[in-house]
């Protein structure tokens, strides 16, 4: 039996976005959903079996988390010890380097990384796949952090059928600038916002509609390995899941003005014949698809036209890793 566990995965970031739960304890999307994994950002999570004497304790970038915190980890090992029938408390202690809540994917590779050390140091050993069900209930985007490239989260009907699904490598030139309008914690969080919105925008009906489309399309754009197609898909389907924000009762927006400024600077340089394509996910953050070639140049090109702002480029990232077992 294993004594610690230290895991490590990558954010990713959705072309076709997961917004809504059909089902919220079991997190089954209302719609499956298409990601990038990105190497520029990760979470590296330990795991260590304590006493049973003591509780859970979690530990995210040093700090001892408050006790809602630690229930929500709590029961996210539950799903692991109950599966494993080894019942001991845990410590976790867990960094983050991406920024906490701030719509760039902390929820993704936090849970990919903690149920990467878990299925280890419970000696479950389940395959990627199967990982990605117990995963995905912890954050449903991190479903998808289990692989590199462009994964898929299929959204099935029960805990074992929602599940990740490797697509390609992304080794076609392909790259992401993050403009960084607002790395603070964002006031409504993914999971606050999808539920406000299933339950009171008119939009939402169409939302799935469109995602259920624009899925078949972008997988035959990166089956084409056609880069344009690609681009416009993710840039069209990040606004529509705006849209259906807006369309909620109340309605609610995670747009800010360094936002609307970055996505404008992103149809200027478009414009200027770069291939360039944006997306927002539950934060004022722009992420722009682009080819890996000429990221360096966008950058600086970006850098002119919003001198404010933060800049960080990342290639494509990997699945998730074990860094440590003893
Ligand atoms: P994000 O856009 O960063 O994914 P979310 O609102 O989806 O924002 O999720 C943020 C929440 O994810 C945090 O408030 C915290 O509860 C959880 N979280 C973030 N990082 C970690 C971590 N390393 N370990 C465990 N939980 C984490
Ligand atoms: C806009 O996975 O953070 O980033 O499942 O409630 O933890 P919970 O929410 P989360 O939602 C991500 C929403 C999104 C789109 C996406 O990543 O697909
Ligand atoms: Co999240």
């Amino acid at each position: 039996m294993l004594n610690i566990v230290k895991a490590r995965a990558h954010t990713n970031i959705a072309l076709i976005k997961y917004w809504g739960k059909k089902d919220p304890h079991l997190f089954i999307p209302m719609n499956s959903s298409l990601s990038l994994t990105l190497d520029e950002f990760y979470t590296d999570t330990s795991v260590k079996w304590l006493p049973v004497t003591e509780s859970d304790v979690f530990y995210l970038n040093g700090e001892k988390q408050s006790q809602e915190e630690t229930k929500k980890i709590s029961a996210f090992l539950d799903l692991f010890r109950e599966k494993s029938q080894h019942f001991s408390p845990i410590e976790v202690a867990s960094i983050n380097f991406v920024p906490t809540a701030a719509g760039l994917a902390s929820s993704a590779s936090a849970f990919a990384a903690l149920g990467a050390a878990m299925n280890r140091l419970t000696g479950l050993d389940l395959s990627e796949e199967d990982l990605s069900t117990y995963i995905r209930r912890g954050s449903g985007s991190a479903t998808r952090s289990v692989f590199g490239g462009f994964v898929q989260w299929t959204k099935g009907n029960s805990h074992k059928t929602s599940r990740a699904k490797f697509i390609d490598d992304a080794s076609w030139d392909i790259g992401m600038l993050t403009l960084v309008v607002n790395s603070n914690s964002k006031k409504i969080s993914s999971r606050q916002g999808m539920a406000h919105t299933v339950n009171t925008s008119q939009f939402y009906p169409a939302w799935v509609e469109a995602a259920n489309q624009d899925l078949i399309a972008i997988k035959q754009a990166i089956a084409q390995r056609n880069f344009q197609k690609l681009g416009e898909i993710t840039e069209a389907n990040g606004m529509k899941m705006h849209g259906t924000m807006l369309g909620a009762n109340p309605p609610f927006c995670y747009f800010e003005p360094g936002s609307i400024l970055a996505m404008n600077a992103v149809r200027t340089l478009r414009e200027q014949g770069y291939a360039c394509y944006f997306t927002m996910d539950a934060g004022p953050n722009v992420k722009v698809l682009c080819r890996k070639s000429q990221m360096k140049e966008l950058q600086t090109q970006f850098q002119a036209l919003l001198p404010d702002l933060t800049i960080i480029s990342s290639g494509v990232g990997q699945g998730i890793q074990i860094l440590e077992s003893h």
